[in-house]
């Protein structure tokens, strides 16, 4: 990677900084944080796929058993999809996304309820305690090593107040993919424990929950087909997922021995792969939410 570009955010006070490099393949990747995706337009659009994806196959966009909510928390909101619709849903309700970098689009003007902060979640979430009824966090695990998580977890718990809802989705690893997956697994697991990140993350974050002393808590995998075998879900799956790998493409070819045209060539494989009539792939997600005593 190359071509670094310095973007310093000086009016908020925020210690923030985003810094981004750009792959020979022309994606643009925030530097000096741990987080692995790419931050430029594809993957906002990526985003935002996956987005109405989620809401489509999960029935919606929360799961846990909220109430007319009046404070409303997305951690790391990315595009600002899920807070942008949480505030049309509640339109009673201040809903708040924070992340690291602004990604999005502006093509529409928010809703007069919704409210975006620059903030790193590993600086504190710049809320006092028991802020909101409802803190959420989504698809977080390329963004967080396994050190970070408790941290994460424990601010999540100190802006929620006591009653308040909090609740995770996160992606795990795909399973039973072939050959090209296996390897284009091999290539991120490697380059995110590089960066202290465990791609299987997502499974733990319900004993953090617990530890928390969350009651009420609901935890489940949610399995969804990822390939032609899956109908119209699958088929989006796997533009979803293979859009992950290409955007990966640059950490993993500059953090491990695999080199760009053995990458192409799993990219390739798992391409074909996830169009026969044999792919049995499947895309796990771990939902779990719980309530503030
Ligand atoms: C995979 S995206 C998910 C975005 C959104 N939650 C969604 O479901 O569409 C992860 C997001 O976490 C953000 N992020 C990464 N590290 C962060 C940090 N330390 N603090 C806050 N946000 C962070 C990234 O900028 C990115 O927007």
């Amino acid at each position: 990677m190359g071509l670094f570009r310095w973007l310093r955010r000086g009016k908020d006070k925020t210690t923030t900084v985003e810094m981004y490099a750009t792959t020979e393949a022309g994606r643009r990747h925030l530097v000096g944080v741990p987080y692995t995706l790419p931050k430029d337009d594809q993957e906002i659009s990526r985003l935002d796929f996956q987005h109405y994806m989620l809401r489509y196959t999960l029935r919606g966009d929360y799961a846990a058993p909220i109430q007319r909510p009046r404070r409303i928390l997305d951690v790391g909101c990315g595009t600002g999809r899920w807070p942008r619709e949480m505030a049309q849903i509640f339109p009673d309700a201040e809903v708040f996304g924070i992340d690291i970098a602004d990604a999005d689009p502006k093509t529409e003007p928010p809703p007069p309820n919704y409210h975006f902060q620059i903030a790193n979640v590993f600086e504190g979430l710049p809320f006092p305690d028991g802020s909101f009824d409802f803190t959420h966090a989504r698809l977080l695990s390329a963004a967080v090593p396994c050190a970070r998580w408790p941290q994460v977890v424990s601010e999540m718990m100190r802006v929620t107040c006591p009653g308040g809802w909090i609740e995770s989705l996160e992606a795990m690893p795909l399973r039973d993919g072939g050959p090209g997956i296996a390897q284009l697994n091999d290539g991120m697991f490697q380059m995110c424990e590089a960066r202290g990140i465990d791609a299987n993350y997502g499974v733990h974050v319900q004993e953090l929950f617990r530890a928390s002393g969350l009651t009420n808590m609901l935890s489940r995998e949610i399995l969804i087909p990822m390939g032609k075998y899956g109908g119209r879900i699958g088929t989006m799956m796997a533009t979803d997922w293979l859009a992950i790998f290409t955007g990966l493409r640059g950490p993993v070819t500059a953090t491990t021995s695999m080199s760009a045209d053995a990458y192409d060539q799993a990219l390739a494989s798992a391409r074909e792969y996830v169009n026969t009539d044999r792919c049995r792939c499947v895309a796990p997600f771990i939902l779990c939410y719980g309530q503030k005593n």
